[in-house]
């Protein structure tokens, strides 16, 4: 199977307020198509590390591949477009423009790559919140939506440029069971269906347990990653 994801010998510190050595040795592959899951106590290093493997922190010691390429090596821009085009992230909090509704949120980062006409990209989003369940809520500004909706524009932005990789932070923590429930195996659903590479930071068992593999963090090491 294909790496989409590398670390070598991936070691991190925090220097404020005193030296800290939050990420241990970390050594991992992420392959296409697969549902994983960082899970570990609160503190072991669960954010730290999707941030540095999702390229929004390059201050670690080791590197980071993204398909090969050692994230370190790109240039700023590149970085930027990478992230724009390659990688999907959806946190805890939704981070959507409130005042803005969800069909143009979701189009957003479509915007942004500009490969697509304003038309095709419309009918794109459209066709993501469908996926998502939610065409009919297409028009509302995103804070006339409930949080379970939020949520679920939030995959559908994180959908839009069809990335590599989707990076989740906890993202059921802030929402109802039930809620949680429907954005956990839509989440599920588009690495079944649609063989979506997803990573998914959570300290929930009952979700993690039903991914493809857990990875243990402990204290800043892997301690499994079966
Ligand atoms: N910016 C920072 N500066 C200093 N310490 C931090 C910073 N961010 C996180 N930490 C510390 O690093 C450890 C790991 O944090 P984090 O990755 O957020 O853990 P988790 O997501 O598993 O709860 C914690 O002890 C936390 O207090
Ligand atoms: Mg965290």
């Amino acid at each position: 199977m294909k790496k989409v994801l590398e670390t070598i010998n991936l070691n991190k510190y925090f220097y404020k307020p005193v030296k800290f050595h939050v990420l241990k040795d970390i050594n991992l592959s992420i392959y296409s198509g697969e549902f994983a899951a960082i899970v570990g106590p609160s503190g072991s290093g669960k954010s730290t590390l999707l941030y540095a493997l999702s390229s929004l922190d390059r201050e670690y010691e080791g590197e980071v591949l993204f398909d090969e390429i050692d994230l370190k090596t790109l240039t700023n821009p590149k970085l930027a477009h990478l992230r724009n085009k390659s990688i999907g992230f959806i946190f805890q909090f939704h981070y959507l423009l409130a005042d803005f509704t969800a069909l143009d949120n979701v189009m957003l980062p479509g915007l942004k790559l500009s490969e697509l006409n304003h038309e095709d990209l419309e009918v794109k989003a459209m066709n993501k919140l469908e996926l998502l369940g939610i065409a009919d809520q297409a028009l509302k500004k995103v804070n006339q939506l409930s949080g379970g909706e939020q949520q679920r524009v939030s995959i559908a932005r994180a959908l839009i440029n069809e990335p590599r990789i989707i990076f989740c932070d906890e993202p059921t923590g802030n929402l109802d069971s039930k809620n949680a429930m429907i954005v956990f195996d839509m989440l599920k659903n588009l690495t079944r269906e649609f063989d979506q590479t997803i990573l998914m930071v959570t300290h929930d068992d009952s979700f993690s347990s039903a991914t493809d593999r857990q990875i243990q963090l402990f204290d800043g090491k892997i301690i499994d990653k079966l």
